[in-house]
């Protein structure tokens, strides 16, 4: 159907029936959260299927970011970066921290290393960098400066689910990463989240800190909240691991057909490719530059959408520009030229397992028609 609206993203749903059976035995249960044997399933095969030690789940992605800062105690300033979701930016303020905005690397839109040292200053104690779109960032540049001034890391990882950098999980880098399971997400529990560490001590206080506190019956050993997932999500999260694979393939198979056609297009460049990576193709972000391409993005985005094709600009605007933000010395433009420049940029075209040939083809012809 020629009109119909194609949306940027669309969630991976698994068949309705494979579901039913996981609902039946939790009906049976009469377990519905605080650590049922789901819960505790999807921690284990996560562990398993992102290679990594230590999972706690959480009740979506924003959370793990709040609680992280909590466990490793962080205060004063954090650096990070304006060219994400909000979230990342609001974890910090809601824990009273100052953040610190560094611009990004034009090539990935990551934080730039290179700009970090120069705004540490006495009450900077972590930093929190993204891997904007699953692209990883340069971990072992910023876990030498983080070692150097003796400064934590926090990474957000929303978009990073699966992703490995010479067979590695990315999420193995700084001291604890955070992922993402919102519906829009590459692998999604409807709504969810969780947060990496890489020790059982750890683990545990996190796991804590999601509970209130809770560390018996009757003891609370810190100010916690409530970040639990329930058993509901947590099996549809087990299903879901059974599909992602082949979600993924196919996010491959799009990202490749719009690489290949969009490759000689004059104005319109992609995120570079970092060496040794697997990615999940989470986004499929276009840079447009109005010179060169002969329309604005803005142009660019509002025709698509006249025509029923729904793409994003993510991320825009900056963070470092929102009412909250703007006022600290490190909003300003003139701090943040790369960052401001690609929000100017950004289009996200659709991107997920359900889009058809036929709708790249008709995304595509849109941008190539100018
Ligand atoms: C980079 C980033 N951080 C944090 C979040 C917050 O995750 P959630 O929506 O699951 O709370 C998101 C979600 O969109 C995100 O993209």
């Amino acid at each position: 159907m020629e009109n119909k609206n194609i949306t940027v993203t669309s969630p991976l749903l698994p068949p309705l029936e494979e579901f039913i059976p996981y609902l039946k035995d939790i009906w049976e249960r009469k377990w519905l959260t605080n650590n049922g044997n789901y819960h505790e399933e999807l921690e284990n095969a996560l562990c398993e299927y992102l290679k990594v030690p230590y999972i706690s789940l959480f009740t979506n992605g924003t959370l793990p970011l709040m609680v992280a800062l909590q466990a490793l105690r962080i205060t004063g300033e954090v650096i990070t970066t304006p060219y994400s979701f909000v979230a990342t930016t609001h974890s910090l303020w809601w824990n009273g921290i100052k953040p610190v905005f560094v611009d990004i690397d034009p090539l990935t839109c990551n934080l730039d290393p290179d700009k970090i040292e120069a705004a540490i200053t006495p009450q900077t104690t972590a930093i929190m960098p993204v891997h904007v779109y699953g692209t990883p960032c340069d971990t072992l540049r910023i876990q030498e400066i983080a070692d150097k001034y003796g400064l934590k890391v926090i990474y957000d990882a929303a978009h990073a689910f699966g992703v490995e950098i010479q067979g590695e999980s990315v999420l193995k880098a700084g001291d604890m990463s955070t992922l993402s399971f919102h519906a829009t997400k590459v692998y999604n529990t409807i709504e969810g989240g969780a947060l990496v560490c890489h020790d059982e001590q750890t683990k545990k206080r996190i796991d804590y800190l999601k509970n209130f506190g809770f560390a018996g019956e009757t003891t609370i050993v810190a100010p916690g909240i409530n970040g639990k997932m329930d058993e509901i999500r947590s099996a549809y999260g087990l299903l879901g691991l059974k599909h992602v694979d082949e979600a993924i393939d196919r996010r491959h198979q799009i990202a490749t057909c719009y690489r290949d056609r969009l490759i000689g297009e004059k104005g319109i460049s992609f995120i570079s490719d970092v060496q040794g990576v697997r990615h999940n193709y989470s986004y499929f972000p276009i840079f447009i530059d109005a010179g060169e391409y002969g329309m604005t993005r803005d142009e660019l985005y509002f025709k698509m959408k006249e025509k029923g094709v729904l793409g994003r600009r993510y991320f825009y605007p900056l963070i470092s520009t929102f009412s909250t933000y703007r006022g600290l010395p490190s909003a300003a433009s003139a701090n943040l030229p790369v960052a401001t420049r690609k929000a100017g940029e950004i289009i996200c075209l659709p991107m997920h397992p359900n889009l058809l040939d036929s709708d790249v083809e008709r995304i595509l012809s849109i941008i190539e028609n100018r």
